[in-house]
């Protein structure tokens, strides 16, 4: 079976709410970070939907024993932030995933190249090849920063296809190269815009996603 790169944009009115809120130029930075947050919750709570692993095992209710579904702690799980603007997806993120490690990987687009550079990377120099990697950046513009991100983690061991990438606006240019270098690996966005332009912003979008968040 040919794998393909999987895009899902979950259908569900609080991130179709959220994303209404973020994308309005009138929407202040502090429900602007508000928006992000919770599309953060949504999203990494779709995502986990088919990620998360579990295990099998009973329990006594007050009644009876019974058969249950637990969270299997034993497999490591990690949250990769793409700084600044995923730190605001991160917040939500892990109120679903409170186990998760967090690692920091800070990624800056030059305004002109639109060539992204690393200015902070916490990643470990090897992944157990097991970890169930969510990546966080609301936005997937012409791909470079995501590029970037996903070379980092591959590079250190981990599988593409063990990856969920959180986003609120993903950009063909972005879906392209990433379907073109990681068929199986899962998007999930919370819209998906048409058209970046020479700034390389997202058309809509939600403008500098970043600067709204912390207010700059
Ligand atoms: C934005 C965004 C992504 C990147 C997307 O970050 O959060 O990381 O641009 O663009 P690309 O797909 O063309 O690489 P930015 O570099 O503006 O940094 P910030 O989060 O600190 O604002």
């Amino acid at each position: 079976m040919t794998q393909q790169l999987l895009v899902y944009v979950p259908p569900h009115p609080l991130i179709k709410h959220w994303l209404a809120v973020a994308r309005d130029v009138a929407t202040p930075s502090v429900l602007f970070r508000s928006a992000i947050i919770e599309l953060g919750r949504w999203l990494t709570y779709e995502a986990a939907r088919d990620w998360l692993p579990t295990q099998e095992t009973a329990v006594e209710s007050p009644l009876a024993a019974c058969p249950a579904t637990l969270i299997d702690t034993q497999v490591p799980m990690a949250v990769v932030p793409i700084l600044r603007a995923g730190l605001g997806l991160l917040e939500g993120a892990q109120t679903v995933l409170p186990l998760a490690k967090i690692y920091h990987l800070g990624l800056e687009r030059n305004e002109e190249t639109l060539e992204p550079s690393c200015y902070l990377n916490k990643l470990p120099d090897k992944f157990d090849p097991e970890t169930r990697v969510l990546i966080t950046d609301p936005m997937l513009a012409t791909g470079g920063s995501i590029m970037a991100a996903m070379a980092e983690l591959t590079q250190r061991g981990v599988d593409p296809a063990l990856i969920r990438i959180v986003c609120v606006v993903a950009a063909p240019p972005a879906l392209q190269k990433l379907s073109g270098a990681y068929p199986g690996l899962t998007v999930y966005s919370a819209t998906i815009d048409g058209t970046v332009n020479e700034q390389g912003f997202i058309v809509p979008g939600l403008g500098d996603a970043g600067d709204r968040i912390f207010g700059t």
